[in-house]
């Protein structure tokens, strides 16, 4: 059984419907029959709080400004690493989270034009200054992504294709020239996605010398 010599912390972003969910799912299960212990998450919603945020969120049936709307993803992400990323860290484990603080900057920086500096520096401060080992940037087409959410069931207020063009376009600015950021075609087949993430992360561990 490998043993890792620290906690791993793995974000996995995209657009709506790109299949982030999809792999977090994969990656634990492949990751764990390799021998490894793995906790998966997400953003936002993974804690008593964050349902409530995720709520308020989704369903924007009440009034939520642009400003407002941001400091409730960063308090869940501030329950999120309290509750679930900090202590699995402690017991060395693999995290994946589907959707961390990148998503922020994508959506309300990039999509919503909010500060992009201040984003960084609250998302920092949300986070306790943890740092995010590696990001896996699942790359799908707008209006892919769109027709998957569709077949899905009802659009969120998100899903909108004119918004998640812009999100789309800043996510590729944050992660051009990005040596931490393994960056895969999402229209592949979630089979080839899984076993080409499953290898890099692996190789990534490898290189790290985090095996004991
Ligand atoms: P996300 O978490 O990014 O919103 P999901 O994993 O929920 O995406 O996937 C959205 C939809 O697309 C689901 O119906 C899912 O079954 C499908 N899907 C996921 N990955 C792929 C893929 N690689 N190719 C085709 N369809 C996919
Ligand atoms: P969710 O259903 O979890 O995403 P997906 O459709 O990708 O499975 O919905 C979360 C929504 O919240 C999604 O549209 C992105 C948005 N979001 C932000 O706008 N900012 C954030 O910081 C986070 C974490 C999510």
């Amino acid at each position: 059984m490998p043993q890792l010599t620290r906690g791993i912390l793995i974000a996995i972003e995209g657009i709506d419907g790109s299949g982030k969910s999809t792999l977090a799912k994969n990656l634990s299960l492949s990751l764990e029959q390799q021998g490894f212990n793995t906790t998966l998450t997400k953003e936002p919603g993974d804690s008593q709080l964050g349902k409530e945020i995720r709520t308020l969120v989704q369903t924007q049936n009440i009034p939520i400004s642009g400003h407002a709307q941001y400091l409730l993803f960063a308090a869940d992400r501030a329950q999120h690493l309290s509750e679930r990323i900090i202590p699995a860290l402690k017991e060395n484990k693999i995290i994946l989270c589907d959707r961390l603080a990148d998503s922020s900057l994508a959506y309300q920086g990039y999509g919503n034009g909010l500060d992009l500096e201040m984003i960084k520096s609250v998302n920092k401060w949300s986070m306790q200054g943890i740092p995010i080992d590696l990001t896996v940037f699942v790359h799908v087409p707008v209006e892919i992504a769109l027709e998957r959410c569709g077949k899905r069931g009802a659009l969120s207020p998100y899903e909108k294709k004119e918004f998640l063009h812009k999100v789309a376009d800043g996510f590729e600015e944050l992660y051009k020239n990005r040596t931490d950021v393994i960056i895969v075609d999402g229209t592949e087949s979630p089979e080839n996605l899984n076993k080409q993430v499953c290898s890099a992360i692996e190789q990534w561990i490898k290189n790290k010398n985090l095996l004991s």
